[in-house]
């Protein structure tokens, strides 16, 4: 028997590797400080809990539509027209079970074989992997530090070839906390219009933009599909709730995608989805403030340690930090500070050949374990590093 070539070709998340190995360290007795994993550190707000027990009481255990239920796909009308200005129509909006689902459900709709997908280098490594899993080709457009990780649009143009279908966006960015301007959406949705190619927006780290008011690209084109979920603003990874907001024709070929994949998004879960959208907004204005307060402390920690960074995160909750000069590979380095300094950090290699020499710091974590990881890369540095 053999494994499928689609199987195998799919790249592991590194970081996960990091996780298992910080996790038997934990439990041969060591204290690892966990700065390696987008999971915010907050429990999930009150309220939103409180409202899917009472979903589970009232009977809300069984199957719902599989575009989601109604009150979920208005509350999230409501939300874009008082949030962003925008109107979206509820009939183009999909729920799903996390952001993630919501990209099979777009490339699946999206790529034929060979259809290839603009996407920045570095990236969230599951944009490639889903690309190439359904056939299509990641075409990787590297972002530098220097520019504030944002593309530069001639080359962006430049990539643009017969079989691209979409570009991708992620503002505020993981692994790079980038976020980009008016201009900078501006012009790659004129590109999009130009050239007749869709803009993929996943926008999930809304609601974690520190620069400003978040900008969806919605807002400058309607040949565009937005991503989004609960997981990170609302502290809601492990309920599974996202949505995909798609252009009409792309609507009914996703419904039937979810049908077979999926059936639906949990019932329970929907409605306490529609209570975040309506009712905790000032929950996930106090946890943005305590990120931010974490980012004004480890972004000036990390830079006096010894780490490069040129373009400071305005949103999300990572910092992309150049460490090439304490070692090259960021894999090894990787391993190094996990089992001599006991600090788990995420390779910069994981998001993409650009992001080698560079780690990424989770700060969805207490500031006192943020201190004690500044700590101890602080000794191991001394020890290791020469001046
Ligand atoms: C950029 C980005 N998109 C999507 C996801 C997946 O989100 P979800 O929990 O909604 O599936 C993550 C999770 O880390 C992410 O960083």
């Amino acid at each position: 028997m053999t494994v499928s070539r689609r199987a195998t070709e799919i790249r592991p998340f590194v970081v996960m590797d990091i996780v298992a190995h910080a996790e038997k360290l934990e439990a041969a007795g060591h204290d690892v400080v966990r700065l390696e994993i987008g999971d915010p550190d907050f429990p999930t707000p009150d309220v939103i809990a409180q409202a899917a027990e009472l979903a589970i009481a009232e009977g809300s255990t069984h199957y719902t539509q599989s575009l989601g239920l109604p009150d979920l796909r208005e509350a999230l009308h409501v939300r874009y027209r008082d949030h962003y200005g925008v109107e979206v129509d509820p009939t183009n909006i999909v729920i799903t079970q996390g952001t993630s689902p919501a990209m099979l459900l777009l490339f699946g709709a999206l790529l034929d074989p060979g259809d290839e997908v603009i996407m920045p280098d570095p990236c969230y490594p599951a944009y490639p992997n889903y690309v190439t899993f359904l056939g299509g080709v990641p075409k990787l457009v590297r972002v530098r530090a220097e520019d504030g990780f944002r593309y530069r649009p001639d080359e962006v143009r430049a990539a643009i070839g017969p079989r691209t279908k979409a570009i991708m966006i992620n503002s505020p960015s993981n692994p790079t906390g980038a976020v980009l301007g008016d201009e900078d959406l501006k012009a790659l949705a004129s590109i999009a219009e130009e050239t007749g190619v869709h803009i993929a927006s996943d926008e999930i780290y809304h609601g974690l933009d520190f620069s400003g008011p978040d900008r969806t690209i919605l807002a400058y084109t309607d040949k565009a599909f937005v991503l989004n979920g609960f997981s990170k603003a609302y502290a809601m990874t492990g309920w599974r709730l996202g949505y995909m907001i798609a252009p009409p024709e792309f609507v009914r070929p996703a419904e039937k995608i979810q049908q077979n994949f999926f059936l639906a998004a949990n019932a329970f879960v929907q409605h306490a989805g529609v209570v975040a959208l309506t009712r905790a907004q000032e929950d996930v204005v106090r946890m943005r403030a305590t990120y931010d307060e974490r980012r004004r402390y480890l972004v000036p920690a990390l830079e006096e340690l010894g780490l490069t960074i040129l373009s400071p995160p305005g949103g999300a909750f990572y910092v992309f930090a150049d460490a090439s000069c304490w070692g090259q590979d960021s894999l090894a380095l990787c391993r190094r500070l996990l089992d001599e300094a006991h600090v788990s950090c995420a390779p910069g290699v994981d998001f993409g050949h650009g992001g080698e020499g560079f780690l990424r710091f989770s700060y969805a974590t207490s500031r006192d374990r943020l201190r004690e990881g500044i700590r101890r890369l602080g000794e191991w540095a001394a020890a290791n590093v020469q001046s």
